[in-house]
């Protein structure tokens, strides 16, 4: 059974799954937005997992544990900062994409849990990313028969309703 893909409104780091996915910084020490909810969330422990980490190119994604956190595994990693999509942008958020369902892979998960990488602080315009977000787990559905559960998770009704027009036009099936 190929993974299903679903599309919520949620705070990632109430979900009981695999892994989620933190969408951080090159120094993997902690920020705001996500990368800031699921350090309060996680505990202190896995600031010290990530210092062992000694960062992360962006592009690149690292897992450590998940902490206190339900979920069983962080998958960190760093998408591009949006100048105005001619630096390579789409090529490393969609290689950010593609490192953490490798990682995910490497470590035998069934499910993962992804925010807008890169759609927050670093600017760039959703209503692309989601393109990117979505063809990579069409893509990784395909390729890792074990996953079962492929999750978007955005914080706003807004942000959900651009995921979910995505993924109707691209012809997804969410439940
Ligand atoms: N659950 C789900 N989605 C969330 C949550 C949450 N708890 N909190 C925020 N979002 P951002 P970036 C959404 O800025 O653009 C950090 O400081 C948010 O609405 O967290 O990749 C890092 O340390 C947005 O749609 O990540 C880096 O320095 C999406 O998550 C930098 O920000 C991503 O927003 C990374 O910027």
């Amino acid at each position: 059974m190929p993974a299903i893909i679903e599309i919520i409104q949620a705070d990632i780091t109430t979900l009981e799954v695999d892994a989620i996915v933190n969408a951080a910084n090159n120094t993997l020490l902690g920020g705001g937005g996500v990368d800031g909810a699921i350090h309060r969330a996680a505990g202190p422990g896995l600031l010290q997992e990530c210092a062992a980490l000694m960062g992360c190119e962006t592009g690149d994604a690292k897992i450590t544990g998940g902490g206190n956190l339900p979920a069983k595994h962080v998958i960190h990693t760093v998408g591009p900062v949006w100048k105005d999509g001619s630096h390579g942008e789409p090529g490393l958020l969609k290689s950010a994409y593609r490192r953490c369902f490798a990682v995910a892979h490497q470590y035998g998960l069934q499910s993962i849990a992804f925010p807008a990488i890169s759609s927050g602080v670093y600017g760039y315009p959703m209503r692309e990313s989601v393109v990117i977000a979505l063809s990579e787990a069409v893509a990784a559905r395909g390729e890792y028969p074990e996953l079962e559960r492929i999750i978007f998770v955005q914080f706003s009704e807004g942000a959900q309703q651009v995921y979910l027009d995505a993924a109707e036009r691209l012809g997804i099936v969410h439940s």
